[in-house]
């Protein structure tokens, strides 16, 4: 080869390996910044994929951020460790904020404080995190519900069932609402507030109550038929009222309560949830279930979406929106209940 030839070769090959590095640079680039065209990356994480209620904000975070960011949804499996090795992966993928649903609400903390490090703008959803977490922190925002306020709702609405139907429903006629209660996941805001807040509405009305048994199902449907299998075969006909602080735990009990005969004319045992997702909104226009209160999962995604997206964008995050923000952090949409009556709120919501 002569040294013409031996020139053109290396220059040939120092221009390709210059080309090959300005497309890996330019397409770092891209994803780091999302310019030019390219929408800006987000990182969500869910605590599980695996809880019905999520699949409703999901579906509506997922519909909502088409075309408006590339949102990266990661199943968290119930597991913190995980979520905070995918906030890790998130952040060095390029992702411009984060939406996260916690495993744990305590767990706010170390996901702020990896945010914190990348000057990342973090969004939790569904479990509220503790204010002090929340204030310690500028760019951190709550979007979801007032916890508090499903309890209340769930409550009142029990009291006007039971003071309508309490000929029929007061089985033993001593006057008392006996009732079983299926809770959520122990320490969850949801769960907590709902336990509490329901039965203090009832008592505030003047109604007597008799707790026959609590227990936690997880939010589990497979969970609370097997308790309420057990509660069943111990207190048979004692059993007036099952309170439940999600629909699919309902769900559970009420395929319990079928199984068992519970749900004829003569022996009916009213049972209500929260939520209004599609099957408990079935039962309902059934005549199944009485009632319950809706979560609004379609709102909560929207606002969820809208925020990240201006917070993806360096906007301020409530930038053409209509959203209420209190306290600077918090977007929290209202619950309502739900009864037969109104059925067609609950269905208008999950379309
Ligand atoms: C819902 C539950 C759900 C839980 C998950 C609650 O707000 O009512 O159905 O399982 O959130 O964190």
């Amino acid at each position: 080869m002569n040294n013409m030839k031996k020139i053109i070769i290396v220059l040939a090959m120092a221009f390709i390996i210059v080309a090959i590095f300005k497309v890996c640079v330019s397409r770092d680039t891209y994803s780091k910044t999302g310019y030019k065209g390219k929408l800006p990356k987000v990182g969500a994480a869910i605590y599980k994929y695996d809880d019905e209620f999520m699949s409703y904000i999901c579906n509506s975070m997922e519909n909502d951020a088409y075309g408006r960011i590339a949102l990266n949804m990661n199943d968290s499996q119930n597991d913190q460790n995980i979520q905070l090795q995918q906030v890790d992966e998130m952040i060095l993928k390029g992702s411009r904020a984060l939406v996260i649903n916690l495993v744990q609400p305590k767990a706010a903390k170390a996901v702020i404080n990896k945010a914190r490090v990348a000057n990342l703008p973090v969004i939790f959803f569904n479990k509220e995190p503790d204010a002090s977490v929340l204030n310690s922190y500028d760019k951190a925002w709550f979007v979801g519900t007032d916890s508090k306020e499903s309890g209340i709702l769930q409550g009142k609405m029990i009291v006007d069932l039971w003071n309508e139907n309490k000929s029929k429903w007061d089985k033993n006629q001593d006057g008392k609402l006996s009732y079983v209660l299926l809770k959520g996941e122990p320490g969850h805001p949801d769960a907590e507030a709902r336990s509490k807040y329901a039965l203090d509405e009832i008592k505030k009305a003047g109604i007597s109550v008799e707790e026959l048994a609590q227990a936690t199902a997880m939010w589990d449907d497979a969970k609370a038929k097997e308790k309420m299998d057990g509660w069943i075969s111990k207190f048979n006909d004692r059993i007036e009222f099952v309170i439940s602080n999600n629909d699919v735990m309902a769900l559970g009990a009420l395929d319990s309560l079928e199984k068992a005969g519970y749900l004829s004319e003569k022996k009916f045992i009213p049972v209500v949830g929260i939520d209004a997702i599609p099957n408990a909104i079935k039962k309902i226009k059934e005549g199944t279930m009485v009632g319950t209160i809706l979560n609004d999962a379609s709102s909560q995604g929207r606002a969820i979406i809208d925020l990240v997206t201006n917070a993806a964008n360096g906007k301020n995050i409530l930038n053409s929106t209509s959203w209420k923000i209190t306290n600077n952090k918090y977007v929290r949409i209202p619950y309502v209940t739900i009864i037969k009556d109104n059925i067609d709120v609950a269905e208008q919501a999950y379309k």
